[in-house]
């Protein structure tokens, strides 16, 4: 086990510090584009101004003959586009690519001090997370990057999700984990073809007599139990959780109740892979205005945070002070970034 105190020290000579905790950032949607296409590259500089991450896809969806064209389309729209204050990201290609070593060395060479994090696929273990992080450093320092670049893992195959707490624990350079329940599908041997969301044959039958068409069923939720596990092992270690990407472009709401489910118990936001997915992220991962309104009423209700007090029937105590300072501090961000919000919420 490495020394506590070796933790934050450079893994490079003249690497930056790792940061002790993570920069405070809005992150509702991660953006997906594939910057081989040019038309696609074009709509970059307008799109990024709508989300909260725009992110450079280099791994699947990207055929392998677009893989090299993609990873220098990406820089280049990087290097000519001023971002502001939304996040740039990129996924690479998983570590066993023919692609990666050149995707990591190119970008961090290219584009090093605008990327903020850099998505890993199919991470299995800490010792994914460890190579990376060497590699990043030896890199930072070579190119004298003033700021390190994060590692945000995505939780797609079956060990990954068994090692969850060890990958998050892995390096003060984690910025978050992301589910990936379409190679976590195939991964696990699941009996579906979708990218996230439910399956209707996956629930409960209610207690009587006949065919399942004579009884009430309940559909459940494929993917709570790796959220949760997600969730807590992300919390653990000080870094965020994201629900991953939703398939089905023809069924809004089901893309609005996976991603709703996903911010109740805990994720900080999804992916949009589409355009329209933004504005789904947008809503559901921003607190609504009634609860906001609410959960101010505990902390004026509580000034101190200690104690017991009533409000509007319900009891109120330390556990629901802090409950509504996560949603509070939670609107003051999306307040801060727009001023709609900020009038809804009354901040
Ligand atoms: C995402 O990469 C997924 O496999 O769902
Ligand atoms: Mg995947």
């Amino acid at each position: 086990m490495k020394p506590p105190r070796d933790f934050f020290k450079p893994l490079a000579i003249g690497a930056p510090e790792p940061y002790r905790t993570l920069p405070v950032k809005l992150e509702r949607m991660i953006h997906f584009f594939p910057p081989h296409v040019e038309k696609m590259r074009a709509k970059v500089p307008d799109i990024a101004k709508s989300v909260d991450v725009i992110l450079g896809n280099l791994e699947d969806a990207i055929p392998a003959d677009a893989k090299e064209a993609a990873r220098a389309g990406f820089i280049d729209v990087a290097s000519s586009t001023d971002f502001g204050n939304t996040g740039l990201w990129s996924r690479v290609n998983c570590l066993n690519s023919p692609w990666f070593l050149d995707d990591v060395t190119e970008l961090v060479d290219g584009i090093g001090n605008k990327l903020d994090v850099v998505m890993l696929p199919k991470v299995e273990g800490a010792w994914d997370i460890h190579y990376l992080d060497q590699l990043l450093a030896q890199l930072e320092a070579r190119h004298g990057l003033d700021k390190p670049i994060l590692i945000h893992a995505i939780l797609e195959t079956a060990q990954g999700v068994k090692n969850v707490e060890e990958i998050c624990l892995a390096s003060p350079r984690m910025h978050g984990i992301s589910l990936g329940p379409a190679d976590l599908a195939a991964s696990r041997g699941m009996k579906t073809t979708r990218v996230g969301g439910g399956h209707p044959s996956y629930g409960v039958i209610a207690d009587g007599e006949g065919t399942q068409a004579d009884r009430d069923f309940y559909q459940q939720d494929l993917w709570h139990y790796t959220v949760a596990k997600m969730v807590d092992a992300c919390q653990t270690a000080g870094i965020k959780a994201f629900y991953g990407p939703f398939g089905d472009f023809s069924d809004d709401a089901a893309c609005e109740a996976q991603f709703r489910n996903a911010f109740l118990m805990g994720c900080a936001g999804a992916w949009s892979l589409h355009p329209k997915q933004i504005a789904i992220a947008k809503k559901v991962f921003s607190p609504d205005p009634a609860e906001v309104a609410f959960a101010a009423k505990i902390l004026e209700g509580m000034p101190d945070g200690t104690g017991a007090v009533m409000i509007d029937g319900k009891m109120q105590d330390d556990a629901t002070w802090k409950q509504a300072k996560v949603i509070v501090d939670l609107a003051r961000q999306v307040a801060a970034k727009d001023p709609d919000a900020a009038a809804q919420y009354g901040l």
